[in-house]
């Protein structure tokens, strides 16, 4: 369980103060830096855009873990990355060429990820895990953060770890919504490589204890 990241989401972030909140996680052992893009159409929520995401690249140390929340992603993978993506996620269902797209991303440079919606199978990944570098399962329905973990989500991690084991793939599993440590270990022991948590961070009394804390489980008793 020692190897696993920390994805601070920055949807959870205090706007007003963007700057001080990225510095604020570049003083902690968080790993990526979650970037949650809603565009109001795949999702009934509207976001940001490229403009903050270059706001982001310019004061975070951290690689920035973009999660296009997103209809037709395919039209803004190269302004993305542009703007500082390293890793670019899109939606399976918001693809009609999913493997098409996973292409298009690598091209630009940046680290290919598939999200799947919480009714969405394991299995709809089988032609395609070998070429991802990331999976999303997503443990709330996107579109907001704070909401309540849909524990189904267990199964699906411990079928996604199956499948890669089984392949020989090296794809990483990053778990998305309601994480905080109520529920990390578990999601953990289920085969998840990567924690985004948004609300459980920031929104914590201390959000560097928060990050230390659930980068430290197990060693962490007295903050659980
Ligand atoms: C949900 C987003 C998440 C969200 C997580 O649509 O994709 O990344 O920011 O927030 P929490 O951790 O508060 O559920
Ligand atoms: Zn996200």
């Amino acid at each position: 369980m020692s190897h696993y990241k920390i994805a601070p989401s920055f949807l959870a972030a205090d706007f007003g103060n963007l700057q001080r909140d990225i510095e604020m996680i570049n003083n902690t052992e968080a790993d990526w830096c979650h970037v949650d893009i809603m565009d109001g159409l795949f999702v009934p929520n509207i976001s940001f855009g490229q403009d903050i995401v270059k706001v982001i690249k310019k004061y975070s140390k951290l690689p920035l873990d973009v999660h296009l929340m997103i209809e037709k992603p395919e039209k803004f993978i190269e302004s993305f990355r542009e703007a500082g993506a390293d890793h670019i996620t899109v939606h399976q269902e918001a693809c009609v060429h999913l493997h098409r797209t996973i292409q298009q991303i690598k091209a630009t440079g940046a680290k290919a990820g598939v999200a799947l919606n919480p009714h969405t199978p394991v299995s709809s990944l089988y032609d395609i895990i070998e070429d991802l570098d990331l999976v999303i399962l997503m443990s709330v329905n996107p579109g907001f953060g704070g909401q309540k973990f849909i524990y189904r989500t267990i199964h699906k991690i411990k079928e996604l770890k199956e499948m890669i084991t089984t392949r020989n793939s090296s794809t990483l599993i990053e778990i998305d919504g309601g994480v905080g440590l109520q529920n990390a270990e578990v999601i953990l022991q289920a085969g998840a490589d990567v924690l985004v948590a948004g609300n459980s961070v920031f929104h914590a009394d201390n959000p560097q204890l928060a990050v230390y804390a659930l980068k430290n489980l197990g060693i962490s008793g007295l903050y659980a």
